[in-house]
């Protein structure tokens, strides 16, 4: 089965969920933005806000657009190269950050998405969305995690996977100097851009699913 086609099952399902509270408040789903034929990496965000609710896309909003100007920048293509979704479908309430319950219900959808599309690197993009894959200590902040590559494990299925400041963070945050958030954001995906993107060859994208696994995670959704 194509990649396309698995994630518009999961999709349909997503759009009649009312697994949690936040189904009845939202006006649409936010799915997900990329092409899952090519992507390579799928970078999560945390939650949608106003516009991504309005709008049915993730990172429209003012996030969104300095997160584009850094991939822009980063030579990192957000239609062809990267796989956009959040630790949630829908808007939470006054954007506040969605509850453990409200993650683990739409927790499925998120492992069906990387399931199928199958990437060759997980950028994890804030604090919510590292600590859906990641168990802190009290020392670990975003800050000393940001830019460390490591492993994480997705319903048994290993994954490359890096961690990036949130743009809303960079919003607040405008200095460019040495050791900056911004700085630092810089440097995080021209090294995403050189580890994971620098031999692509989209001659040889692959647009099967892995079909037990996928067919596993649909059934289960
Ligand atoms: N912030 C997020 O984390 N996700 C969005 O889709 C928009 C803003």
């Amino acid at each position: 089965m194509m990649k396309k086609d698995c994630l518009e099952i999961v999709r349909s399902k997503c759009e009649s969920c009312k697994a949690c509270a936040l189904g009845a408040t939202r006006n649409n789903i936010v799915f997900s933005d990329g092409n899952p034929s090519t992507a390579k990496i799928v970078l999560i965000g945390e939650a949608p806000g106003e516009m991504e609710d309005e709008t049915g896309r993730p990172f429209v909003g003012r996030a969104g657009q300095l997160l584009n100007d850094f991939l822009k920048e980063a030579g990192i293509s957000r239609d062809e190269d990267v796989y956009v979704i959040n630790t949630v479908k829908c808007r939470p309430p006054k954007n506040r950050v969605p509850s453990d319950e409200e993650k683990a219900s739409c927790r499925k959808f998120l492992n069906a998405q990387i399931d199928i599309i199958n990437p060759r690197a997980i950028v994890l993009c804030g604090a919510t969305a590292l600590k859906s894959f990641v168990e802190l200590d009290k020392k670990q902040t975003i800050s000393k995690v940001r830019g460390q590559w490591m492993t994480i494990n997705v319903d048994g299925k290993d994954y490359r996977a890096i961690t990036i400041f949130h743009p809303s963070y960079l919003l607040r945050n405008h200095s460019l100097d040495e050791g900056s958030p911004r700085r630092l954001m810089k440097q995080d995906l021209a090294n995403i851009k050189n580890e994971i993107l620098a031999d692509v060859d989209h001659s040889q994208d692959d647009n099967q699913v892995e079909y037990m696994n996928t067919s596993r995670e649909i059934a289960m959704v």
